[in-house]
């Protein structure tokens, strides 16, 4: 089969030709149809996930297509169901294999469905994290996942603080509901978020962000509170932070992986059958994925304008 690779640590991807791989015990092998461009292919193309990565390694983290076939421990039944998954062996290939994995109703397209696994799956882990806290804080607001936090985080009774960086993104996030946005370029911004801290009093921050902005959270929090990484956008260390929020008042900078929360994840498909609307992403446009390069390209230049599919032949 064909699969986008890339074979060592920098290296520039390319289509190669593999073995099919076979599905273990619970998993199930997906003919692919759509998959989708996620900023942690971004980061494992530039090398930031290496400790991670064993090359070669296949790109890809989620998308939709039909069962082909079936581990031992399933039933032969699922083969040709039509499905979404979180992929074990990268999704940017025409077969994959998946032990995470979600039926696609039959009113949401193949297309809707390429990237319903990874952000929501994320959102609702970290909500739970968040628990009954009233309040958070929310960095990258415009991003897909930060919509995702913000829609779920509204229906349960949250108060989400969103930050974006660009004034222009403002009005979108105040359609959903959002009552604070605060704008990170603004000379005013550090004034504003002690503001609204002080009033909304979160003891979470999701940050996705990284660098100095990380520091800034922590200093805003309620005594207690955690600041949860879940992105390194910025591709920069965290800086200066006040170690003193951490001595004196118990505050925590805790990182966050799905993967090592996907056994953990409840309910997770009833919450995704009840809010597809939340969760199914914009499209910005689906290219055939002959033209990755083009599509990675198009991806990082504009990130908040939607996901870009890989149309999978
Ligand atoms: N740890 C995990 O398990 C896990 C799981 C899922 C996602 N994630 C992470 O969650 C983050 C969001 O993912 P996504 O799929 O929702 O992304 P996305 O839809 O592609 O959007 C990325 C957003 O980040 C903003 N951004 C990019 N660089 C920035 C910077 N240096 N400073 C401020 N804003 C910046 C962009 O805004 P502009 O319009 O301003 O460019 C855009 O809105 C990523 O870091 C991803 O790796 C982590």
């Amino acid at each position: 089969m064909k699969a986008i690779r890339i074979l060592k640590r920098r290296s520039v991807p390319i289509m190669d030709s593999i073995p099919i791989p076979s599905p273990m015990s619970r998993e199930v092998l997906v003919k692919m149809e759509y998959s989708a461009i996620n900023p942690a292919d971004l980061a494992t193309l530039v090398g930031a996930y290496d400790e991670k990565s064993e090359y070669p390694v296949t790109l890809g983290l989620e998308g939709s297509g039909r069962i082909e076939s079936v581990g031992q421990e399933l039933d032969a039944r699922l083969i040709g169901r039509r499905i979404a998954g979180y992929f074990r062996i990268g999704s940017w290939s025409q077969f994959a294999i998946s032990n995470l994995w979600h039926e696609i109703p039959d009113d949401l397209s193949s297309e809707q469905a390429a990237g319903i696994m990874v952000n929501p799956l994320t959102a609702i882990s970290i909500l739970n994290l968040v628990g009954d806290q009233g309040s958070f804080i929310v960095t990258a607001a415009m991003s897909s996942l930060g919509k995702i936090l913000i829609k779920l985080g509204l229906t349960q009774g949250k108060r989400p603080i969103g930050i974006i960086r660009k004034s222009s993104q403002i009005e979108e996030l105040k359609q959903l509901g959002l009552e604070n946005v605060l704008d990170s370029s603004s000379k005013d911004f550090p004034k504003k978020l002690k503001e609204v801290s002080e009033k909304e009093k979160p003891s979470f921050a999701i940050d996705f962000i990284g660098s100095t902005i990380t520091n800034s959270l922590l200093k805003v929090l309620q005594p207690d509170g955690t600041v949860i990484i879940v992105g390194n956008l910025s591709a920069k260390p965290c800086e200066k932070v006040d170690l003193t929020n951490l001595i004196l008042e118990s505050k925590k900078i805790k990182g966050f992986h799905l993967n090592d929360y996907k056994d953990n994840l409840g309910n997770w498909e009833s919450i995704l059958r009840q809010n597809y609307s939340l969760f199914v992403p914009k499209i910005a446009s689906i290219k055939n994925w002959t033209n990755f390069q083009e599509a990675i390209t198009e991806y990082r230049g504009s990130l908040s304008s939607g996901k870009i599919l890989l149309k999978i032949e």
